[in-house]
């Protein structure tokens, strides 16, 4: 028997709040969107970072999450959309890109990828 959790979500983007109740065994994304909560989302399986929240309190289990680093969960990050609730929860959404960013912008967006350069012969 799947215990049931209550969840609040702060959408930044929009200055909207919900207030949900997610089963230990539903994606809590999609369970929030069964409860007309409008959020942020794109693949829906863990990969992209869209859905990706800041968790203010509360546990989760997002053991599917490939697409979140383990620092970045450790930091607080979280992909709602492969996410288990294990207590009542209080998040809210990302800045745009803000996950991604912190992933990869200092790899790609600091010059030290070239790509289309010549080699130098020894
Ligand atoms: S929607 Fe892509 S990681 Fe959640």
């Amino acid at each position: 028997m799947a215990e049931i959790y209550t969840i609040r979500i702060h959408n930044r983007q929009q200055g909207t709040d919900y207030t949900v109740q997610v089963p230990s065994d539903r994606y809590i994304l999609q369970a929030a969107e069964n409860q007309t909560a409008d959020l942020p989302f794109a693949c829906r399986n863990g990969a992209c970072t869209t859905c990706a929240v800041r968790v203010l309190s509360g546990q989760l289990d997002q053991h599917e999450a490939m697409g979140l680093s383990p620092d970045l969960r450790e930091q607080g990050y979280a992909l709602l959309c492969v996410s288990y609730p294990r207590s009542d929860l209080e998040v809210e959404t990302q800045d745009e890109d803000e996950v991604y960013e912190l992933q990869f912008g200092r790899y790609f967006g600091k010059g030290k990828v070239r790509f289309g350069l010549p080699l130098e012969d020894d």
